[in-house]
């Protein structure tokens, strides 16, 4: 999930040895005492070199996340300074500091505001080849600004006391007047709701995703939900008989961390991979002002790696770029096929898509 409203969070990564936390810090959010590495284009050096430190801004903020940054840190040498905020905040903060930014990687959740930061001009283009081959060709801008890390899928959850499941096996199947008084559905604003429109719209048209919008909101009996997990319960109580969601926080009410009430909950749920699912990623790219662009290109393909991915997937129980993973949670909701849209396609249309929301009921 994106940071819903949590404020800027700093977070120091000692690599292993390191002892001058103070100073590095400061160093880092200070006063641009950074060591000057590819400040130009035609500066930078051909190798990134270990020692290098960089800046990260996340909208993810899973703590396992940090594991990996470290990990990284012990192949390459080169460190992580990481700021985890809200999306929309880091992208902003982005633009205020322009050329004096720290950041030399941006991550963000989902192709709306992949896009939305691509439109903002934060990003620069990068070329890797290890990027090329890790990551899959619809999961990465095509010209080379973000780079999809991991994959979520949103799936339809059923409560079998009030919808069967057999019924349901595509997101059309939503609009059946069946359901009427039975769907969940969460807020126009969500970027999840818009890419998933936008995906649609591409796979469809625009005629069949209106009439679907539509169908849909006809089925709606409940107020339009802030996020998922509360609509997951609503549906696991029996509010509702079925909503749509991101299968990993129905894995996140499955697992260890979750209170013993959200998984007897997330117990009484069916999760229904519906043929095709819509895919989306979280990802990265280079920041247009990085200042250590190699640095950064090498923490993305670690990131994208098989190695690096396995681990950025799991901490938040999503699925790796290629494959399924071994997630035992995800395992039980079984393996979907995927609609192979392009994510940029899908972050292009977002806009076009939250209007048809909006002008067909969708609130
Ligand atoms: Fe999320």
């Amino acid at each position: 999930m994106p940071s819903s409203s949590l404020p800027l969070r700093r977070v120091w990564l000692p690599a292993a040895g390191s002892a001058a936390l103070g100073a590095a810090l400061l160093a880092f959010f200070g006063s641009g005492t950074q060591p000057a590495i590819g400040q130009s284009q035609d500066s930078r050096p051909a190798i990134a070199e270990a020692g290098t430190t960089i800046g990260v801004y996340s909208g993810r903020h899973y703590n396992t996340d940090k594991e990996l940054y470290r990990q990284f840190t012990a192949k390459t040498g080169i460190k992580v300074n990481l700021l985890e905020a809200k999306d929309d905040a880091l992208i902003e903060r982005l633009k205020s500091e322009g050329k004096n930014s720290p950041a030399d990687v941006l991550v963000l959740v989902d192709a709306a505001r992949l896009d939305a930061a691509t439109d903002q001009g934060v990003f620069q283009p990068s070329r890797s080849a290890a990027l090329q081959r890790d990551v899959p060709a619809n999961l990465r801008d095509s010209q080379g600004r973000w780079y999809g890390l991991t994959r979520r899928v949103r799936a339809v959850v059923v409560n079998p006391k009030l919808v069967n499941p057999t019924t349901i096996g595509t997101y059309a199947d939503l609009a059946k007047p069946a359901l009427k008084g039975k769907l969940c559905l969460r807020e126009r604003k969500s970027p999840y709701n818009q890419s998933l429109v936008a995906s649609q719209m591409i796979l469809h048209g625009e005629a069949t995703t209106r009439t679907w919008i539509r169908g849909m909101v006809a089925n709606v009996s409940q107020p339009f939900f802030t996020s998922d997990t509360p609509l997951a319960r609503a549906v696991a109580r029996g509010e509702c008989g079925v909503g749509v969601v991101n299968t990993y926080y129905v894995a996140r009410m499955l697992s260890a961390e979750a209170s013993a009430q959200d998984r007897q909950l997330a117990e009484q749920l069916k999760v229904i991979y519906v043929n095709p699912s819509h895919v989306n990623i979280s990802g990265a790219g280079v920041t247009r002002h990085a200042r250590n662009p190699q640095a950064a290109i090498k923490l993305i393909e670690f990131l994208a790696s098989p190695t690096g991915g396995r681990g950025y997937a799991a901490a938040n129980n999503e699925y790796p770029l290629k494959g399924f993973g071994d997630n035992p949670i995800l395992k039980r909701f079984g393996t979907f096929k995927a609609d192979g849209v392009s994510v940029e396609q899908i972050g292009s249309r977002s806009k076009a898509a939250t209007l048809m929301m909006e002008s067909n009921g969708w609130k």
